[in-house]
C-alpha cells in the first residue's frame, strides 16, 4: 500500500451529523495512507459516536471538550496545531461550516483550525435543503476562497429517507483529498506534459467522429502533478469539464492538431503522460459543405492517424519518462505489454474499459501499472483523483530510479 501521508499528523474533526459514524471510516482511510490521526469530536459529534471507538481505532487520545482538563488544552491545542500536516472536518455539519467560515472557536476543532496554518479539508454532510441553503453555500464559498478544500457531498439516500444532495462523500475520496492537500512536492521543478480528452475527426463542417473519453483522467493527473510542484502543460481535446487548476492548457480538436502541439512541446518536457484518447482513424477527406441526406448508403473512407505516443517514444532522450494508457476490452495485460515495448514507454496504465463503472466517462478507474522493468502494480478501483495520485507515485519512483542509474554511470 502506498503511504503518501507517512510520518504526517492529521487532525480529524467529527461534528454533529448523522454521518458521524462514517468519521471512523475516514480515520481508517487516512491512517491507511500512513498518517498518525488525532480525532477531536465536537460535543454534538460525541452524541453520535463515542470517543472510545475512535481512541481504539487510532491509538491516540480523543479530545471532546476544551474544558475537561484546562491546563492540558493549551499544550494539546498548540502542539497539534503546529504538528498537523492537515486538518479535516468530516463530516462537517451545517453548523460546523458556518462556524469555520465565521472563525468561531467554541469547540476544540474550530479553535485548532484558527491556530494552525495547515491546509483544511471540509466534507459536508447534511440534508439536501440545509446543503442547498444560501447561508451554507455562502459559508462554503468563503472557505473555498480562503483555500480550504471542500469535498463535495454526493447525491443519494439521506438519513431522512429522501434522496438528495448532502450525503457525505466516500471516506476514500476524503482521504485522497487529505493526501492531495498535503502535497509532497516531489515533482518540484519537473516539466510534465499531459494529453487529455478525446479528439474529433471532421467529416464535414458539422459532423465528426469521436470517442467517449471525458478528459477526467488526464485533468486529474495534470492537477495532481501541479499540486506536487510540477510545471504542467495539458494538450486537451474537447471536453465539458473545467480546466485543471495551475496548469497551462492548449486546446486542440483533431489528432493531427494534438500531434503537432505535443511534438512541439515534447523536447522540453521531463515526463509525458498520454491520457488522451486519440482517434486511430480519421476521414480521408473532409467535405467542405454539409453532407446531404440521401437514399443510397454512404461509404466513408478512413485513413490511420499518426501514432503520437510512438513518435514520442522514438524521439525520447535519456532521462525523459513516458506514460501511456492502454484502454482495452480483451487481452488487457498482453496488449498493454505490447504497447509498452512497441512505443518505448516507461509505464503503461492498462484499463479494462469493458468493465462497468470504470474508465471512459466514469468517475472511477481501475487497472494495472506495467513498468518497463517487468514490474506489475495493481491499481484497485478508486475515484480518478485518487487513481491519478497512484500513477504519479509510480512516475516519481520511476524518475528517481532513472536519476540514480544516471548518477552511477
Ligand atoms: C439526529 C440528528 C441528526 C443530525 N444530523 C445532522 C446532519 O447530518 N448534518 C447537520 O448539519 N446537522 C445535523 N444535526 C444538527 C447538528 O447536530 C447541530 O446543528 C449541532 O449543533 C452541530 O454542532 P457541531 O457542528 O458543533 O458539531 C443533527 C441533529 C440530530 C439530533
Amino acid at each position: 500500500m502506498s503511504e503518501p501521508l507517512a510520518g504526517k499528523t492529521v487532525v480529524l474533526g467529527i461534528t454533529g451529523s448523522i454521518a458521524a459514524y462514517k468519521g471512523a471510516e475516514v480515520a481508517r482511510r487516512v491512517m491507511d495512507l500512513g498518517a498518525d490521526v488525532h480525532v477531536t469530536l465536537t460535543r454534538a459529534g460525541a452524541e453520535f459516536i463515542t470517543p472510545l471507538t475512535l481512541r481504539t481505532l487510532t491509538g491516540n487520545p480523543v479530545t471532546v471538550s476544551m474544558f475537561d482538563a484546562p491546563d492540558e488544552w493549551q499544550v494539546k491545542h498548540v502542539s497539534l496545531a503546529e504538528r498537523a500536516a492537515a486538518v479535516v472536518v468530516a463530516p462537517a455539519s451545517a453548523d460546523a461550516i458556518a462556524k469555520l467560515a465565521l472563525g468561531l472557536a467554541d469547540e476544540f476543532v474550530y479553535a485548532l483550525v484558527l491556530a494552525t496554518r495547515a491546509p483544511l479539508v471540509v466534507a459536508p454532510a447534511m440534508n439536501d435543503k440545509m446543503f442547498a441553503h444560501q447561508a451554507t453555500q455562502e459559508h462554503l464559498q468563503q472557505l473555498r476562497a480562503r483555500g480550504a478544500r471542500i469535498v463535495e457531498p454526493e447525491t443519494g439516500r439521506l438519513a431522512s429517507g429522501a434522496v438528495g444532495r448532502g450525503r457525505l462523500a466516500e471516506p476514500e475520496t476524503i482521504a485522497a483529498a487529505v493526501a492531495e492537500v498535503v502535497a509532497p512536492g516531489d515533482l518540484e521543478g519537473v516539466r510534465v506534459l499531459v494529453t487529455a480528452g478525446p479528439t474529433r475527426e471532421r467529416l464535414d463542417p458539422v459532423r465528426f467522429l469521436s470517442n467517449r473519453s471525458s478528459g477526467k483522467m488526464g485533468y486529474a493527473l495534470a492537477e495532481a502533478a501541479a499540486r506536487r510542484g510540477a510545471e504542467v502543460t495539458v494538450v486537451s481535446g474537447p471536453t465539458a469539464i473545467p480546466a485543471p487548476a495551475r496548469c497551462e492548457v492548449k486546446r486542440v480538436e483533431t489528432a493531427s492538431e494534438m500531434r503537432r502541439e505535443v511534438l512541439r512541446r515534447f523536447p522540453k518536457c521531463d515526463v509525458l503522460i498520454a491520457a488522451a484518447a486519440v482517434a486511430d482513424y480519421a476521414p480521408a477527406t473532409v467535405e467542405d459543405s454539409k453532407l446531404k441526406r440521401g437514399e443510397k448508403s454512404l461509404t466513408v473512407k478512413l485513413h490511420p492517424t499518426k501514432d503520437i505516443l510512438a513518435d514520442c517514444g522514438g524521439r525520447k532522450k535519456e532521462g525523459q519518462f513516458l506514460v501511456g494508457f492502454a484502454a482495452e476490452t480483451e487481452d488487457l495485460l498482453a496488449r498493454a505489454r505490447e504497447k509498452l515495448a512497441a512505443k518505448k514507454l516507461d509505464v503503461v496504465i492498462a484499463n479494462d474499459v469493458s468493465r462497468a463503472g470504470v474508465g471512459f466517462e466514469s468517475e472511477r478507474n481501475a487497472g494495472y501499472a506495467l513498468l518497463a522493468g517487468g514490474e506489475e502494480i495493481e491499481l484497485p478501483e478508486m475515484e480518478k483523483p485518487a487513481f491519478a495520485e497512484r500513477i504519479l507515485e509510480v512516475v516519481v519512483a520511476g524518475l528517481q530510479g532513472k536519476r540514480r542509474r544516471r548518477r552511477k554511470r
